[in-house]
């Protein structure tokens, strides 16, 4: 049991020729899909974990779906609080929601374990919701998977970070870390959002964020305020094993500057 998958988050596409917060995210986007045709050709799928379109257009769908045709393996989508469920199911198609939530919801059974992608996007919101609907879901999904081993993928961290982005993670997490307790292998849940590398231990499961392809941002304290730097553009690389799972994080863009723009 051998499971290989690349994750990526908060791409940020826009239409072409146009930029976000400076930077060519489409251009940050086919060096992502570089990366994956050199180096993980042999995994056995992509995530995209939301933050797909910076500004939910119909156009920048458009130019994902153009740029992510290049990738070998198959991708499996959720979306963030960036994106627009109505214009992504245009594009994407109908197809792409989970007919019992209504929203971009996903299982794949691959290598021996069981991911579980949750579409943790609400309309006008920028902090992460699963709804009632999603948690019962979730939990019928993981009752299926029995004793296999499960990583849960979501736009939002669920966990504090400690940082000032903490108000806009999963607020209400009971339902969601207590549906999570149903199953006893949860190996890692991993989130986008935060544009920043962590990793957590919190109420007994593994939390991940990976910084993702957009700007990446620096750890913000009190009297420290958070800065935005162009790069990495970052991905993460999972393996499975009955025994072990490992996140990797390959920084495709390795970028240091710091971008200044007017607020
Ligand atoms: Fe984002």
């Amino acid at each position: 049991m051998t499971l290989k998958f690349v994750v990526m988050s908060d791409l940020h596409v826009m239409p072409p020729g146009e930029l976000s917060m400076t930077l060519d995210t489409g251009a940050r986007l086919e060096q992502a899909v570089d990366a994956v045709i050199a180096r993980y050709g042999d995994a056995d799928f992509c995530v995209l974990a939301g933050d797909l379109a910076d500004l939910g257009q119909p156009a920048a769908y458009e130019h994902l779906k153009a740029i992510i045709a290049r990738l070998p393996i198959p991708v499996h989508i959720t979306l963030g609080n960036h994106d627009d469920r109505a214009a992504f199911l245009a594009v994407f198609g109908a197809d792409f929601a989970a007919p019992e939530t209504g929203k971009v919801d996903k299982v794949i059974n691959a290598g021996g374990y069981r991911i579980v992608l949750l579409d943790s996007s609400e309309p006008g919101r920028v902090d992460g919701v699963l709804e009632a609907s999603q948690l019962d879901w979730l939990r019928a999904r993981l009752a299926e998977a029995h004793d296999r081993p499960v990583i849960v993928i979501l736009h939002h961290n669920a966990n504090a970070l400690h940082i000032e982005s903490d108000d806009i993670r999963i607020l209400q997490p009971d339902g969601f870390i207590d549906a999570l307790r149903t199953h006893p292998d949860i190996r890692q849940v991993i989130a986008g959002h935060v544009h920043l590398t962590s990793t957590a231990t919190w109420r007994g499961l593994a939390f991940t964020t990976l910084a993702g392809g957009h700007y990446s941002c620096t750890v913000d304290q009190p009297n420290v305020p958070m800065r935005r730097l162009a790069g990495p553009g970052q991905m993460a690389f999972v393996l499975g094993t009955k025994d072990s799972t490992t996140v990797l994080f390959d920084d495709f863009i390795d970028a240091n500057a710091e971008i200044f723009v007017e607020t």
